[in-house]
């Protein structure tokens, strides 16, 4: 049985001190040791935070991290800074980042590259969006976005997490149903293994992502191929977190 990692993906939100009342809260919780927590705060606040947690089994991680390793690149936070940082984790493919900020195939494999260099964990995001789920086509979308796995060598599942979250789903309250959810990440297991390895697939972990809830997690954890959830909304209320956690 692979454990559950369950991460939290606060986003720009948040105060500094709004960020230090909500991780207080959440370590005043409890959750079975079988679950695996990952705190994702701003960059400005991962120190803060990081001193919260350290006598605590939740683990830290980025946002994201630049696709270069240093230099002249006004704002950008390298992978090596982060390592220097100890932050453990980045969470990289975001469909934000993609979709936002126009984040390409290359940028992306540049970061993983990047961050795999300096012993970073990395969180992959990807996943369709509505019209391409429409049109049928979610399958197709996801193993081409999967197809760049291929080019990175010594995948470990413990090192690299992968998150499918279907855009349609992210910050809209509506959910991919635990059956839709469980098709897909069948889906994607099947793939790893002519991908990467059936080891890996085997191991990998595999978080769902998208409008997570308290009500609808359990059901979600229930299916075979679900490993976890990466929580945006509701891992910002202390409660609804640590109840995510628990159906864990
Ligand atoms: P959500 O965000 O839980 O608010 O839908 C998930 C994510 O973007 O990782």
């Amino acid at each position: 049985m692979r454990p559950t990692i369950i991460a939290a993906n606060w986003k720009s939100n948040t105060s500094k001190a709004e960020g230090k009342h909500l991780i207080k809260q959440i370590l005043q919780g409890s959750w079975p040791s079988s679950c695996h927590v990952i705190v994702a705060p701003p960059f400005v606040y991962l120190p803060i935070i990081q001193e919260a947690i350290q006598d605590s089994a939740i683990m830290l991680s980025a946002q994201d991290c630049s696709e270069y390793d240093n230099g002249a690149y006004t704002g950008q936070v390298s992978a090596k800074m982060l390592s220097d940082s100890k932050v453990e984790y980045v969470i990289l493919g975001h469909s934000e980042r993609r979709a936002l900020f126009n984040e390409s195939d290359e940028t992306l494999k540049a970061k993983i590259g990047l961050a795999r260099a300096q012993g970073l964990k990395v969180i992959f995001c990807f996943g369709e969006q509505l019209e391409e789920r429409k049109m049928g086509s979610h399958f197709v979308i996801v193993s081409e976005q999967l197809a760049l796995l291929a080019e990175l060598d010594d995948l470990d599942a413990e090192d690299f997490v992968l998150a499918y979250e279907p855009v349609w789903a992210i910050g809209t309250g509506e959910t991919a149903s635990p059956e839709q959810a469980e098709e897909m990440h069948a889906h994607i297991r099947e793939e790893l293994s002519s991908i990467v390895s059936p080891k890996f697939s085997e191991q990998a972990f595999i978080l769902y992502g998208g409008s997570v809830k308290p009500n609808n997690a359990q059901s979600l954890f229930d299916m075979p191929n679900i490993d976890g959830a990466l929580v945006g909304g509701a891992s910002l209320q202390a409660d609804d977190f640590l109840k995510i956690i628990n159906a864990g």
